[in-house]
């Protein structure tokens, strides 16, 4: 085998098959062929601009970075392990059609500041497209709200029946965890947002770049400031991995919630048929498959963080090998975290909510009982200690007579304490319940109505 035809100057021979295999990168990182041609297209120009190169050869450079950009679109293009990864294809390819001059491209720049370039390019372009993604299961959920303001379900903590709330209530608090995974995308993105390129292998260039000119052209606010950080980086895919564990971990959560939900135990909701599977031996189940694989695929993007985030601490600066492992864990994140979103805008739009069932469980385990101590205090003047006392006998009673709070008699009541009046029974129902949680934040219909108002007019504006 002979020396590698790009770098292989100093060498006599040319790598063991094994060797070729463990280098190359090229069947993950053609990924980056549309970022690493604009960045080749944004270097040239400087490079001309700057009298680095003549023009002649600039043109020629970015007619040819066109033709191999169509012929990748079309897919006509070859790669061969051999020429290792995308940047080495494609300053390869550009030899073959325009000659000579192709070797001009590569001048005040490395592979090193290119394949950080590539990235932040790669990554940035992802973060824009989940931003939508995550936007559209907003309004998903915001459309269930809507409709479901005054749906009353059991609310839990520790998955113990504890107080009514209301079906668009929980919704909101899913839209409101995926705010903040915007609004993680959005810091990120901005710490992201400077361009590399122009660091060279580690220490700048003794070219007269202009690197404001790359910067610029190629969407950045700015160069990075120091060559040796610039090449050797990678916090923020380590940013965009923290933000999709995060975000995995919100969908997982809500995807669990539907596993439970549509089960013959608890019938709250029933997912379409869009979402659901069946089983080959019983032929009565309807499985919610997509939720659990969005649960299941929660691990994997924690996964990716937890591996670049090892692949990167051991690692003397600058530049090293190893950073060629970022890229898969960054693919395999962004592409699941893609197909979940959706799939989960799809289940949530999807999605069927029995109201009778949910609201038949909603005063299962007593749960109107802290509004039967609340009416204590507020109608009897009674210390909120005692009335909790006073409301843990009478729910005692209530299990003993294997019936609900709102069961019992008035007179049985008073044989607890004897100054209750038939006034309680107004806050006795779920119903009730619900409609008195007006606090700031409360889960009352009138209090949800306001939020999905609110929430209409925002993401209107996004
Ligand atoms: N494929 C390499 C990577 O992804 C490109 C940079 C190679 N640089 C080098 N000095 N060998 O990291």
């Amino acid at each position: 085998m002979s020396a590698n035809e790009l770098w292989g100057g100093r060498f006599a021979k040319g790598p063991a098959e094994i060797m070729e295999r463990i280098n190359a990168s090229i069947d993950f990182d053609r990924r980056l062929y549309r970022q690493d041609i604009t960045g080749s297209m944004a270097h040239s120009s400087m490079l001309m601009e700057q009298g680095i190169i003549s023009r002649e050869d600039g043109e020629k450079i970015q007619e040819g970075l066109q033709t191999i950009l169509r012929e990748i679109e079309a897919g006509n293009f070859k790669t061969d392990p051999a020429l290792e990864d995308i940047h080495m294809h494609v300053e390869a390819r550009l030899r073959e059609i325009i000659g000579d001059s192709a070797g001009r491209l590569h001048t005040g720049r490395s592979r090193n500041d290119q394949v950080a370039t590539d990235m932040r390019l790669w990554v940035r372009d992802t973060m824009d497209h989940l931003d939508g993604e995550l936007k559209a299961l907003q309004e998903a959920l915001l459309g269930q709200a809507d409709a479901e303001a005054g749906t009353v379900m059991p609310g839990f903590t520790h998955l113990q029946a504890a107080q009514p709330v209301t079906f668009g209530h929980h919704m909101l608090a899913y839209l409101e965890m995926f705010s903040r995974d915007r609004d993680r995308l959005k810091d990120a993105r901005a710490r992201l947002n400077e361009c590399p390129l122009g660091s060279a292998a580690l220490a700048g260039t003794s070219f007269p770049i202009d690197r404001e000119m790359t910067a610029k052209e190629l969407g950045f606010d700015r160069p990075t400031a120091n060559s040796l950080d610039g090449v050797s980086d990678r916090d923020f895919a380590l940013e965009f991995l923290s933000f999709a564990s995060i975000c995995s971990m919100h969908l997982s959560r809500l995807a669990e919630e539907i596993v439970i939900w549509s089960s013959a135990q608890f019938r709250f909701v029933t997912c379409s048929d869009s979402f659901s599977t069946g089983s080959s031996i019983m032929p009565q189940k309807k499985n919610p498959d997509a939720a659990e694989l969005i649960r299941g695929k929660a691990g994997r993007s924690a996964g990716a963080f937890t591996c670049l985030l090892m692949m990167m601490k051991g690692l003397p600066m600058t530049y090293g090998k190893d950073m060629q492992e970022d890229k898969e864990p960054v693919f395999d994140a962004a592409d699941n975290l893609q197909l979940c979103l959706a799939a989960m805008s799809g289940m949530i739009s999807d999605i069927t909510v029995n109201r009778d069932v949910m609201k038949g469980a909603s005063g299962a385990g007593f749960t109107t009982a802290t509004d039967l101590a609340d009416w204590l205090v507020r109608k009897l003047d009674m210390p909120f200690r005692n009335a909790h006392h006073v409301t843990g006998a009478l729910v005692k009673m209530a299990e003993n007579k294997d019936c609900g709070l709102e069961d019992l008699s008035l007179e049985d009541m008073q044989t607890v304490e004897s100054t209750i009046t038939k006034d309680v029974f107004d806050v006795l129902g779920v119903d009730n319940s619900v409609a008195s949680r007006v606090s700031y934040g409360g889960t009352a219909p009138s209090k949800v109505r306001e939020q999905v108002a609110a929430w209409t007019q925002r993401l209107a504006g996004e």
